[in-house]
């Protein structure tokens, strides 16, 4: 099967701002205790941290980590987390069902986050709690000193700030599971209050207000709206959260998601936009897209955890075993972030290490990379630059959902240093495709490399015992010459096509 691109230096889209790639760490599950963190493990650093992980996550290239949850910090004192770690109390965590012992905490956090180069995007508690201690958070990890909680930072070990620019105001609170749920008019008003506060201590914060946890919510849109037209003044980013799974068994249709993902987003755009208008605003409201993955493997296994344990201290929840059909869907949403670059500001992938993970580890043992570490890997990496609008000619297919599926799920971007990435998913089940490129404007670029991901089972996945199951390989590649190429894109597989 043929299908073409046409890219063009001129066409272009906007900078990808390096904040897509970022990831999420909450404390649920191992993703701390056990997965970051495991005193005693023989690879574990002074401060108990796995160097193993620290390794992975840097390979990632995460700017970015959303921290500390998640359904989590609705319930959550950010105070109960610093100073002498044997003071720390311990509470029953509501969001999860277990017990958080806090023996990781913010500032133990952001050594970490320094080790393995990442900022943190901090969320405070908008649930159980309000914008007083939205103040008084930002007064501890952002003022220099001379004030109740700068000082108690500098006395908790920090004299320097902790610097952290973007602040997410609650989690989900559009979400009856929340707690503290809010309608969106409670919440537009609180989060609008807790905004102004926590922009008075600190003038250079970033803020990102609550979308809807879904598109799939009823009260999506009209949540943007009425939220929006009470806190847009002061706010800088709107969320948007999305899981897809593949319960059905629909390959197909499962691979068709992102079409979803984009619809999501434009909705999401033209609500901040029409909201705009309304206020006579200048200002224009960019979106933080800071929970995205596949989510289903795991469900029941959790139900049963939960029957069994509830309340345990790191309970292994939401350990989804990725195959290799996800690291497709992953590579189509991550193509869908570049084709938004111009809005998309913020993305992370939820989450990082064992709860809903690229990274996997086991308690006393190894550390390995699931399927979708890779598309997330290649975008991270090659993906920089500025999004450049493709125009791709491909044949299409109809699933459940969605009519006109492309084929070919492909998209390019621009390095600052000249070179050029074409990121292609092939969703035909079946057959080859012949990708001609029409590189008109780049000069005499020469093919460097065809990665190339592909299983000829779509439910293969990485274990322990055999991470390298499904893993990235050499492409077949094929010619460039004259601004034009042509390359083979083997049925079903992620495809990244370097020019240099
Ligand atoms: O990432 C797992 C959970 O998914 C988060 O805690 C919550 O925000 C979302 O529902």
């Amino acid at each position: 099967k043929k299908a073409s691109m046409i890219l063009d230096r001129d066409y272009q889209i906007g900078k990808v701002d390096p904040r897509v790639f970022g990831s999420f760490i909450e404390h649920l599950g191992r993703a701390v205790y056990g997965g970051i963190y495991e005193p005693g493990h023989p690879n574990a650093d002074e401060a108990g941290f796995r160097k193993d992980v620290i390794e992975k996550v840097r390979e990632l290239g995460v700017p970015i980590i959303r921290y500390p949850g998640g359904n989590f910090v609705s319930g959550f004192n950010w105070e109960d987390s610093v100073g002498p770690r044997d003071q720390r109390p311990r509470r029953l965590d509501l969001a999860w069902f277990t017990t958080e012992s806090n023996e990781v905490g913010l500032h133990e956090f952001a050594d970490w986050a320094g080790k393995v180069g990442s900022e943190i995007m901090y969320a405070i508690n908008l649930g159980t709690r309000g914008p007083e201690n939205a103040r008084d958070i930002v007064e501890y990890a952002n003022h220099k000193g001379g004030s109740k909680f700068s000082d108690m930072r500098i006395k908790n070990g920090k004299k320097d700030p902790l610097g952290i620019k973007m602040w997410c105001l609650g989690n989900e609170m559009d979400g009856p599971w929340q707690m503290g749920h809010k309608t969106a008019a409670e919440y537009g008003h609180i989060a609008n209050e807790a905004a102004k506060m926590m922009k008075w201590v600190d003038p250079t914060i970033e803020l990102v207000a609550c979308g809807s946890s879904s598109s799939q919510m009823p009260t999506f849109g009209d949540w943007e709206l009425t939220m929006l037209n009470e806190c847009y003044e002061n706010i800088d980013y709107i969320s948007l959260h999305r899981y897809y799974g593949n319960p059905t068994n629909d390959t197909p249709g499962f691979l068709a998601r992102s079409m979803d993902l984009d619809d999501f987003i434009h909705t999401v755009i033209s609500i901040c936009d029409a909201v705009k208008g309304k206020k006579h605003q200048k200002k224009q409201i960019n979106l933080s897209f800071d929970e995205w993955n596949v989510w289903y493997h795991s469900n029941e296994q959790d139900k049963e955890i939960w029957k069994r344990e509830k309340w345990g201290p790191a309970l292994p929840l939401l350990e989804d075993v990725y195959n290799f059909e996800d690291a497709l869907l992953a590579g189509s949403i991550l193509i869908t972030f570049l084709r938004n670059a111009d809005r998309v500001k913020v993305a992370c992938l939820a989450q990082l290490v064992n709860v809903i993970a690229p990274i996997m580890t086991r308690k006393g043992g190894g550390c390995w990379a699931q399927t979708i570490f890779y598309p997330f890997l290649h975008v991270s990496r090659y993906g920089r630059g500025t999004a450049l609008k493709a125009i791709v000619n491909t044949p299409v297919y109809d699933c459940a959902d969605y009519e006109g599926v492309p084929l070919v799920d492909a998209t390019a971007t621009l390095g600052d240093d000249g070179s050029v990435t074409v990121f292609c998913v092939n969703r035909d089940m079946k057959e080859d495709f012949c990708l001609d490129l029409d590189l008109r404007s780049f000069g005499d670029l020469r093919l460097a490399e065809h990665i190339l991901l592909h299983h000829d089972d779509v439910k293969a996945v990485n274990t322990e015992e055999n991470p390298g199951n499904v893993t990235p390989m050499a492409g077949p590649g094929g010619k460039a010459e004259d601004g034009k190429a042509e390359i083979r894109l083997p049925a079903l597989s992620w495809n990244v096509i370097r020019f240099e």
